[in-house]
């Protein structure tokens, strides 16, 4: 028999530095009211040198630990999800793994952008299912900061990220009755791939990486918006309904809706097409941007210290991003 997974606890870290739309606005050609209007964003953090992503992780961990009551020592996993590593190879995983003295444990780095922590948490319940392991750390990060361009040619996606970190410690759930991840619903169409993506530098260029390629702004990420909205829109909805099927629930019976947050738009057309009352969703895209992969724990905790999060609730949670990816979670808490 199958043994059930639980979020034990969780953390987040943001660094203190605030850029404001304003802010943004003395780099390039855009305003407050532009970026409010088409992505609900007033503000993101930026880390400031020399801080790491895993040093951010390392600071998440540390709460997200103390919130589970676990010692780190006791965690036998690191699943690592992030798109902008600290360097090339190898991911962030490992780094982070010294940081934290848990020397040959081991680590998986996850590269599937906003769904990137629901990637990583099912994989970790399939680990804790199975009885392979008790305790693992699953982690999301980002640091958009250091790639994005700061020039008109750039602007439609630099205004939208942020950098952050979150993590949560999964380990077995011996409650009795329907608890912890109920499912986890995955999906890709990588014919999309090329709509949102950095396209060098890249292995298949010979060689990988040019002045003229760095000049262009190939170095940079690359998105066309109004084809991630429309799938978004799309594939959001069907993948919560997939996961509410797949349990016997529906849109009512949940208690809270952690989406990822990518725009403010996009939330408000999925949470009204499903008639999702307000007070079950919060969005916290207008201080910190989109964090990627980050997006889904810091969420776990702000709505933990709410009270929107407790346990017994029905939680769920449901991503989409760049691959396109998207993917759901449905977790009595
Ligand atoms: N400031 C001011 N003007 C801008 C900016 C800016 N930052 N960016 C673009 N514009 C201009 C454009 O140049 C264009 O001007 P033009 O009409 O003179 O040509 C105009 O604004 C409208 O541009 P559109 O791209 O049509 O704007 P749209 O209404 O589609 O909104 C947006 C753009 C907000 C990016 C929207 O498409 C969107 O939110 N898409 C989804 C994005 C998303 O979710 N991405 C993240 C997934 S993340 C992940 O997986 C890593």
């Amino acid at each position: 028999m199958l043994r059930k997974t639980r979020i034990l606890g969780t953390g987040f870290y943001v660094p203190d530095r605030v850029v404001t739309n304003d802010d943004l606005a003395k780099m390039f050609d855009t305003s407050d009211e532009w970026i409010y209007q088409r992505t609900g964003i007033k503000e993101r953090r930026f880390v400031d040198w020399p801080m790491e992503g895993t040093d951010m992780a390392k600071f998440a961990a540390e709460k997200a630990l103390e919130d589970a009551d676990i010692d780190v020592k006791q965690i036998q996993m690191i699943i690592y999800a992030t798109l902008s590593p600290d360097y090339t190879f190898p991911g962030n995983a490992p780094f982070l793994q010294s940081k934290l003295g848990l020397q040959e444990c081991p680590t998986l780095d996850v590269r599937n952008q906003c769904t990137g922590f629901v990637y990583a948490m099912s994989v970790a319940d399939q680990y804790i299912k199975t009885g392979m392991y008790d305790y693992i750390m699953v982690v999301g990060q980002e640091i958009h900061s250091t790639c994005l361009e700061y020039a008109n040619r750039g602007r439609d996606v630099t205004v939208l990220f942020g950098d952050g970190a979150g993590v949560a410690i999964l380990g077995p759930d011996d409650r009795p009755g329907e608890t912890g991840i109920l499912s986890t619903h995955l999906h890709t169409n990588g014919d999309f791939a090329k709509d949102l993506w950095i396209e060098k530098v890249g292995t298949k260029y010979h060689p990988m990486i040019t002045h003229k390629d760095i000049d262009e702004g190939f170095i940079y990420p690359k998105m066309h918006g109004k084809r991630v909205f429309i799938k978004a829109v799309e594939k959001l909805p069907e993948v919560i309904m997939e996961a509410l099927d797949c349990n016997g629930y529906s849109v009512k019976d949940v208690d809270a809706f952690v989406f990822h947050q990518a725009n403010l738009r996009i939330n408000q057309f999925v949470a009204s097409g499903l008639d999702i009352p307000d007070e079950k969703v919060y969005n916290n895209i207008e201080k910190y941007g989109n964090t990627t992969a980050a997006t889904i724990p810091i969420l776990f905790t702000e709505m933990k210290e709410m009270g929107l999060i407790s346990d017994g609730k029905l939680v769920m949670v449901a991503a989409f991003g760049a691959g396109f990816t998207w993917a759901s979670a449905l977790i009595r808490w």
